[in-house]
């Protein structure tokens, strides 16, 4: 993290909602060249101490629970050379946490990073979700206000939008591995990811990438929950969240309670409900009343966000294997925040 982006961002707690002042950084933070390495974000009202680790700050409203459920992941290492991580992901059980933490690097730190890649294997096409932001985001809306990423997983769409905005940017996240993936790769200049070849065979990528056009961060925090203040975006993208929470109508809440008046929401979903990600009560479309599910439009104008132009429909593809992409169909719109 860096000090410019404490001051651009002023991250509020996200346990006092935006009633209290911006967190401040404790004394005794590790770190060189303005970049925190290492050290506590306080809030002064509730003296809840939010730690920040390799870089990443953790700024979520239970702490104690997300490092219960995600610690290892925050806590694991990720500079350890090819052929060690090769060999105990050779011992470690398919299908455990190890494996399955490195098929997500793979698939989202590919997308986003592969097409900087001169040995990528090229099919299908790195850079779907950049693709979408491409094609879906309007003109910026002018004057104040803040950039944001909801759900930036490896951060390829936020060093997009460093680009497109030349405004500071600032992705979330609630996955460690892929925030520090997003972070290193903004930071340094390096994506570092592991590229799966087939079942536990895994090839360790280290790309450099171009530093983005101005700040881009990546925090972890719960776009349910952001460590913001209300009014204090004038766009915010979530692109493939919306299907990945527990409560959809609660993200477009949250997204509105972000924007300012006349800000804008760019949310694409492929609607991909699945029960482990969202319960099943609380899939638009109320299963159990056997209504289908509601057009993206219907269901961000209930959030108080007004269409700004007809939902578009765009293919998002990403590589699972050697031998295997997984495209979805993506519903994407713009909408706008009343006054
Ligand atoms: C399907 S992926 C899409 C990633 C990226 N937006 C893209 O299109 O390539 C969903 C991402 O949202 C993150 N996520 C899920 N629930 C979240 C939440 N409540 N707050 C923040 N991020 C979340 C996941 O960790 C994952 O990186």
């Amino acid at each position: 993290m860096r000090l410019a982006a404490l001051e651009a961002f002023a991250p509020c707690c996200p346990r006092c909602a935006g009633a209290a002042p911006p967190l401040a950084l404790e004394p005794g933070w590790q770190g060189s060249a303005g970049r925190v390495d290492h050290g506590v974000l306080a809030c002064a009202a509730c003296g809840t101490a939010y730690p920040v680790v390799g870089g990443v700050p953790v700024l979520v409203a239970d702490p104690g629970r997300y490092l219960g459920e995600a610690g290892a992941y925050l806590l694991a290492r990720d500079d350890l050379p090819e052929a060690v991580e090769d060999a105990i992901g050779r011992h470690m059980p398919p299908g455990g946490w190890f494996d399955a933490a490195r098929h997500y690097a793979s698939t989202y730190g590919r997308d986003h990073w592969g097409a900087h890649d001169p040995a990528d294997p090229g099919w299908p096409a790195p850079g779907s979700a950049r693709r979408l932001l491409e094609a879906a985001l309007p003109a910026l809306p002018d004057g104040p206000g803040l950039v944001l990423e909801l759900g930036c997983a490896a951060g390829g769409v936020t060093h997009a939008l460093a680009d497109i905005a030349r405004a500071p940017v600032l992705g979330l996240d609630l996955s460690a591995p892929l925030a520090r993936i997003a972070q290193r790769a903004l930071q340094q200049g390096l994506a570092r990811y592991p590229l799966r070849l087939q079942g536990t065979e895994f090839a360790l990528r280290q790309v450099a990438v171009p530093p983005p056009a101005t700040l881009a961060e990546t925090w972890i925090a719960d776009a349910m929950a952001p460590p913001l203040p209300a009014g204090c975006a004038r766009l915010v993208v979530a692109l493939n969240l919306l299907d990945c929470v527990a409560d959809p109508r609660g993200l477009l809440a949250a997204i509105a309670r972000l924007l300012r008046p006349g800000g804008v929401a760019l949310v694409g979903t492929p609607f991909d409900w699945s029960p482990n990600a969202t319960p099943a009560e609380a899939w638009p479309g109320a299963r159990a009343q056997r209504e289908p599910t509601p057009a993206l439009a219907e269901l961000l104008d209930a959030a108080g966000l007004r269409p700004l132009a007809p939902a578009r429909e765009l293919d998002w593809t990403l590589r699972l294997h050697a031998r295997a992409a997984m495209t979805y169909r993506a519903s994407i719109l713009c909408a706008e925040r009343g006054g």
